[in-house]
């Protein structure tokens, strides 16, 4: 999703605007664009498709400004082209923008009564103007607090202007904004990671906040122009540093790095001497609390989904799931006995942060799980577990949601002991198997050569479906989220029991089906479902860890996983299926990494 850029320096800035931008395409683009303030007049440049083009533009053209805005850009209004990239400029001002400005329309006609002629299609020019205008009449902070009273939605917003050339202003609500401070510079972004490489003191805007950086100072306002002061933080130093090494992409190192994700989240929860759970200020008494409500979007959504089939097992807690983007406008009945539980990978989606604000609001215990720890989730819940995952680039998470699922274990297997719920001998068993993850983990990944050959027979296929019961039905909805958004077939995952009641219809010759059967107390009724499949002409991909038992000689392939305890399955079972949508993708040429139309931070509605 669209990432933000601002440096103020004494040197020129283009080059390190570039890198920066680079360092936010992870997010998902379709554009990009630069403004400087060059021999005192705005400079912009902007083009469609990588940052890489607009490096190409700068490289005929170069700018020598010595501060500066940049911006990938994922289309919200209108199509992506270079006129609607950003920044977009008057002649006095010029305008990042991350977010969604919901009365733009409004806003716009207006504008253009007062005589203000829009280029694009976008809901930023309107703010463009609005500072234009605003700019007549009022002194710099007045002007941009004018122009924020007149937005309705969320932004994040990076500006430079013709008059104040020695500034950069930044203001935040709803989308992340942070400061970085550096050696005679200063630097705006929407994540530290884009920050990273020049500094690692940061300061993170909150709603409503305004900055302002020269090249040697930075000064923050609230929405009553009056001045603030903020907390600088020192970032942590990252071990695992993110490069993509010999591997060709991002999403194989991360799938490859899954072993150690598992290793070092299990390195920080469990006490090696006393071979128990660390968890210490937990917000509320385990024994106290009445529902556990999880939140996430997309396969941080799918982790929640698994969590709830151990929640189930080993406590008494009723437990609720939703997704985020519909949590937020639900008419619920908060309890402050209850405990709401947040999840995602960036920390910074939008629906998932609205929905924590909306429990923030109604005063109830928030917790999230969390992999930025820096992110604004992180900094808004009462309580963080970190997954402790390092970067993750590639915009399909893998290791996030090992990790994710990891600590939801973790968490449940915490919360049953605290409650007295399972016993203390197999409390300790859990977490003796539990120590085995890894290994596991890195033995089932032996099974990419097998799935190569597996991925063929998805080239052509129309559809696909993905079937399991119990915890494997969302591992299977995981799978078919995979597929879908790296390799553009269509692919859905079902409640293997479910098909019957209308999916089956879809079934025809030839049709790939994954079928996930371990042997749990589900298995005999998941095999039956398949042979359903297998009699109606589908092609099956078995994926299970008790294949002798199954006598079927129409099963297309059989992937065999290790036999591990019933909590752990998913774990396993999730490696295949990441394989299998990254190798269907890799054989198609697809860009694995920024799969088309996705971004990795969703800061949008
Ligand atoms: C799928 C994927 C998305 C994210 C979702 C939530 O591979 O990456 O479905 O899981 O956008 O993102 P986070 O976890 O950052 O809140």
């Amino acid at each position: 999703m669209c990432g933000i850029i601002g440096i103020a320096s004494n040197k020129s800035v283009t080059s390190n605007i570039i890198q920066s931008l680079k360092k936010l395409e992870y997010r998902g683009y379709d554009s990009a664009g630069i403004a400087t303030i060059t021999k005192g007049e705005i400079d912009e440049n902007k083009c469609t498709g990588r940052v890489d083009n607009l490096e190409k533009i700068l490289f005929k053209n170069p700018s020598s400004g010595v501060l500066g805005i940049g911006h990938v850009r994922w289309a919200t209004h209108g199509v992506p082209n270079q006129v609607n990239a950003h920044p977009h400029s008057s002649e006095e001002v010029s305008v990042v923008h991350n977010g969604i400005i919901e009365n733009s329309s409004e806003l716009k006609k207006d504008l253009e009564k007062k005589g203000y002629r829009f280029k694009s299609q976008t809901d930023t020019e309107v703010i463009t103007f609005l500072l234009t205008d605003f700019l007549k009449n009022f002194d710099l902070i007045n002007t941009i607090n004018k122009t924020l009273e007149k937005l309705h939605g969320s932004f994040a917003l990076g500006i430079i202007f013709k008059k104040y050339n020695n500034i950069v202003v930044g203001a935040r609500r709803g989308s992340p904004l942070a400061v970085g401070y550096g050696h005679e510079e200063n630097y705006l972004g929407s994540d530290s990671y884009a920050l990273k490489s020049m500094t690692n003191k940061i300061t993170y805007l909150d709603d409503g906040d305004i900055c302002v950086l020269t090249n040697n100072k930075v000064e923050f306002y609230n929405s009553t122009n009056i001045k603030i002061n903020k907390e600088v933080l020192t970032l942590s130093d990252d071990k695992h540093i993110a490069e993509k090494g010999d591997y060709k992409d991002f999403m194989s190192k991360e799938i490859y790095e899954q072993n150690i994700t598992a290793k070092t989240c299990i390195k920080e929860y469990i006490d090696q001497l006393r071979g128990d759970i660390n968890l210490y200020n937990f917000p509320i008494k385990p024994q106290e609390i009445e529902k556990i409500i999880l939140i996430g979007c997309g396969t941080a959504y799918h982790a929640c989904l698994t969590s709830k089939y151990w929640f189930e097992e080993l406590t008494t807690i009723p437990i609720e799931i939703d997704v985020a983007s519909e949590f937020r406008y639900r008419k619920l009945q908060f309890n402050k006995k209850n405990l709401y539980v947040f999840v995602s990978q960036s920390g910074e989606t939008a629906d998932t942060f609205a929905a924590l604000d909306l429990c923030k609001k109604n005063n109830v215990i928030t917790c999230s799980i969390i992999n930025v720890v820096e992110s604004s989730i992180a900094r808004t819940s009462d309580f963080v577990l970190p997954i402790h995952a390092g970067p993750e680039i590639g915009v399909a998470s893998t290791k996030a949601f090992i990790g994710q699922m990891l600590v939801l274990y973790i968490l449940s297997l915490k919360i049953s002991e605290a409650r007295k719920e399972i016993s203390k001998l197999d409390y300790i068993k859990k977490i003796t198997e539990l120590k085995t993850l890894p290994d596991l983990i890195k033995k089932t990944l032996e099974c990419e050569d097998k799935i190569q050959v597996i991925a063929k027979d998805f080239l052509e296929a129309k559809g696909t479906i993905f079937l399991g019961r119990g915890s494997s039905f969302p591992i299977a909805l995981e799978g078919a989220l995979k597929l879908k958004e790296l390799s553009y077939l269509h692919a859905e995952g079902y409640p293997a029991g479910e098909m019957k009641h209308g999916p089956l219809a879809l079934i025809e010759e030839g049709l790939p089906v994954v079928v996930l059967a371990p042997k749990d107390k589900y298995f005999e009724k998941t095999i039956s479902n398949m042979q359903e499949v297998i009699a109606r002409g589908g092609k099956v991909f078995l994926i299970t860890n008790e294949s002798k038992n199954i006598i079927s000689e129409n099963i297309r392939f059989t992937l065999e996983i290790s036999k591990t305890d019933d909590y752990l399955t998913p774990f396993l079972m999730t490696i295949p299926l990441q394989l299998l949508a990254y190798h269907v993708a890799s054989l198609k040429n697809l860009d694995i990494d920024k799969p088309r139309n996705l971004a990795k931070s969703v800061t949008v509605e």
